[in-house]
This record gives structure tokens, sequence and C-alpha cells, in this order.
């Protein structure tokens, strides 16, 4: 297991949610095959999705391809020393518009709810297959669009790195620091509401009858 999880109120989630966190180091040696690069978009095809919409777009990016050159020219400076060890770097995009102009009717009013959603299985479907999973918006939208095509009807969201861990000695000090943050999270309390919005008191009791 590793040091950052099952944080303790992740302690009863089933796997692959349990052991899953953002790790960061990752061995450069590394390579998936394409079957096991086909397994985890097979896991983001087989999200739901609204009205089966499946309004997304991955693009795969392997160390050594032309993908790859583009998606590491555009990532931000937090981002370039990690993302580029990994094995494989996913890029989504979402169908948001029916047509190329800005005002046109959108595709889905859930699309991007969507991709979200298949991003979530592919990572998932990473860590069940012992991989670590590490999604990411640090990189240049507009240049890395440009660079893969990417028409007005889509809109380039995010990456996620996919790849085995590293050997810290084998990074900057600060990207092996990466590893050791503090994982925390928001209290249920002040985001899962068995009634209003506005209501204080019912935030932690979901099951108080009605009056
Ligand atoms: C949409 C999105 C954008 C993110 N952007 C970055 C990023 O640019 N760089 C980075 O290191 N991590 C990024 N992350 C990772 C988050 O920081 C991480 O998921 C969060 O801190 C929770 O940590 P955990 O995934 O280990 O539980 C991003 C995550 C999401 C979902």
């Amino acid at each position: 297991m590793t040091p950052q999880a099952p944080q303790p109120s992740a302690e009863g989630l089933a796997e692959p949610m349990r052991s899953r966190w953002s790790a960061s180091v990752y061995d450069d040696s590394h390579r998936l095959t394409d079957s096991e690069i086909q397994t985890l978009l097979h896991a983001a095809q087989w999200a739901p999705s609204a009205g089966n919409s499946q309004p997304w777009v991955f693009f795969v990016c392997v160390p050594g391809t032309a993908n790859h050159d583009r998606l590491v020219a555009t990532l931000s400076r937090g981002n370039s020393g990690w993302v580029p060890r990994a094995s494989v770097v996913f890029v989504t995009a979402a169908h948001v518009r029916t047509g190329e102009e800005a005002d046109a009717p959108a595709y889905s009013d859930y699309a991007l709810h969507d991709v979200g959603q298949a991003a979530a299985h592919l990572t998932l479907q990473a860590r069940a297959m012992g991989l670590h999973a590490h999604q990411f918006a640090g990189f240049d939208h507009e240049a890395l669009a440009e660079a893969l095509g990417v028409p007005p009807t889509h809109q380039l969201l995010t990456g996620i790195a996919v790849g085995v861990p590293g050997d810290p000695a084998d990074v900057d000090e600060r990207t092996a620091a990466r590893d050791h943050r503090d994982r925390v999270r928001r209290p249920l309390s002040h985001w899962a509401f068995g009634g209003r919005f506005d209501e204080d008191g019912v935030r932690d009791d979901w099951q108080t009858p009605r009056p």
C-alpha cells in the first residue's frame, strides 16, 4: 500500500477507490502494451452518459510519439517535470457544440459531466490494473487544441497521466516532494445536504423525517 492512501475516511471504500491517489513520480522506462492502453480506453467507453451521448474524445499520448511531443510542448512549468515520465498520457476533449459557430446549439447539456465521468472510469481502471493515474489541467489549452487539430465543436479539457511509481532519486526534489503532500478533504457536512442548502441544522442528519 502506498503511504498516501487510504486516508482514514477512505478505509471503508472498495478497491480501486480505496488506494487511488495522484502520484507524480513515475518510472520513465515503463511502457504499457497496446492491449493495456485499450483496456483503459474501454473503461472510459463503458462509462454512463446522458442519453448515451458519449461526448468524449481521448487523445492517446505515448512517449516517443507525435502526440506526446505536442502535449509536452504545452505543459505548465509545474507539470513539465512529472507528466512526461508517465507511461501514457490521455488528453480529453468534450463534444460541446453541434456546429462550428460559437452560438451553435449544445451537443449535450451534460457533456462536461460525462467526459469527467469517463475520465474517472479510466482513472479507476488504471488503479485496478496496479497503475497510478494523475489527472491534470495545467497546460496551454489553446496551443494544444491547435496542435491536435481539435475542431470548434469540441473543447479540450484535461490530461490523465498513467504509469507505475518511479524512484524519487531519479527526479528533482520538487517533483519527489509532490508525492508527500497532505491529502485532505472537506468534511461531508460541508457538501452532503439532507435538507436545503441554507439549512445548517440538517446538513449532517440525512434521515430526518419530513416535519
Ligand atoms: C480537473 C483537474 C485538474 C488538475 N490539475 C492538476 C495539475 O495541473 N497539476 C497537478 O499536479 N495536479 C492536478 N490535479 C490533481 C489534483 O491536484 C488532485 O486530484 C487533488 O489534489 C486530490 O489529490 P488526490 O487525487 O491524490 O486525491 C488536477 C485534478 C483534476 C481533477
